[in-house]
């Protein structure tokens, strides 16, 4: 079978597509064949050595965490899959390797297929709807009736998160986004604030939650505009910066040092707690996500599809940080 693989740290040609012995499937995993997968900024990140502060994978190896597919084997002691179901699944960073025509997923990482989507839609929301769960949900405890400003809103996450805080009945959804996205995040459930015109600070001051997908600066900033006793969920911890700076062993104890301060200050001068949040490869949480992909509430927003064949030209493009929702690899 064919499939992706990355033999040393470097750019999108460092990507190769390989005939692979067929994965082995243990007692409590699933083998898929994989029809399509989606394109996720962690790939690119991984790709060029820089996540290696907290995903330390053996090369080669096929990246990719995101499916939809359908069941070819089912381990021995699997319960609730059988095969020729249609899944879907993000499975955890160290298991990942689904821009492959097949792959093994751990049973306790795969959710059933919306039915109302095809493949390719269906491998646009896992990893991202998620990442905004565990933002919004899990971390934040978004209730009813609040407010939510979502930064980079016409993105991969942003697309799912502000769907999402809809869906679990925010009042008043915010959206950063640049002037040609305003339409795309308005017809999400958003009101956009277009970053090249307004600050986001004025518009969206006193919110009850930021998802901040863009760290730096943008964390400071999202804790001044929350609210009091308000909440900062951060995706992107800069470990990229800290591996160039520190490299990948000291960069793990020089985040965790800095994230302790930048949890501790907004706490004591603000009340405003902060959390960096990773996504973790639950399937149960995604398939409690399933019913609202079905309902229309949590719709894939596809911006391009490329073929298993041009993952380079896939990440090439997520990489330019334009992408308008998900960048999606069809596989079969
Ligand atoms: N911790 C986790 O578990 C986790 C999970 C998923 C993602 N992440 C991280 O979260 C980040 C975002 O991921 P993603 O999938 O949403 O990325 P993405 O799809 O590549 O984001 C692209 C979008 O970002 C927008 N954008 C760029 N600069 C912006 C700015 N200054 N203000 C507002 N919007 C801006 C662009 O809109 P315009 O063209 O309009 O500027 C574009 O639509 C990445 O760093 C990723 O690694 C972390």
């Amino acid at each position: 079978m064919k499939a992706v693989r990355i033999h040393r740290y470097g750019g999108p040609e460092v990507l190769q597509l390989e005939e692979v012995p067929t994965p082995r499937c243990g007692p409590r995993e699933v083998r898929v064949q994989v029809h399509a997968s989606s394109v996720n900024p962690v790939d690119y990140k991984i790709r060029d050595g820089v996540q290696r502060a907290v995903v330390w994978i053996r090369r080669p190896f096929t990246p990719g965490m995101d499916l939809s597919g359908v069941v070819l084997e089912v381990g021995a002691k699997v319960k609730g899959f059988s095969v020729g179901d249609e899944v879907i699944s993000t499975p955890s960073h160290l298991r990942q390797g689904t821009f492959a025509e097949e792959v093994v997923v751990r049973a306790d990482e795969l959710a059933r297929k919306p039915a109302n989507l095809t493949h390719e839609e269906a491998a646009s929301l896992p990893l991202v709807s998620m990442t905004a769960w565990y933002c919004l949900q899990k971390s934040a405890r978004l209730q009813p009736g609040q407010s939510v400003l979502i930064q980079a809103g016409s993105g991969g996450v942003g697309t799912a998160a502000i769907q999402l805080a809809r869906a679990l009945g925010a009042a008043t959804v915010w959206a950063t986004c640049s002037t040609r996205n305003l339409e795309l995040v308005r017809a999400l459930g958003a009101t956009p604030i277009d970053y090249t015109r307004e600050d986001f600070r004025q518009v969206a001051k006193g919110c009850d939650v930021v998802l901040d997908s863009l760290g730096g600066a943008a964390l400071w900033q999202a804790v001044e505009t929350v609210r009091p006793g308000g909440h900062v969920s951060c995706i992107t911890p800069s470990f990229p910066q800290l591996v160039e700076r520190f490299g990948p062993y000291l960069a793990l104890p020089a985040f965790g040092a800095w994230a302790g301060w930048a949890m501790a200050k907004p706490l004591v001068t603000r009340r405003v707690t902060v959390r960096f949040v990773t996504r973790f490869a639950y399937g149960q949480t995604l398939q409690s996500l399933v019913p609202l992909m079905e309902s229309g509430q949590l719709r894939p927003v596809i911006d391009r599809v490329f073929p298993l064949e041009a993952a380079a030209d896939a990440y090439r493009y997520l990489e330019t940080g334009r992408a308008r929702g998900k960048v999606v690899l069809k596989v079969r």
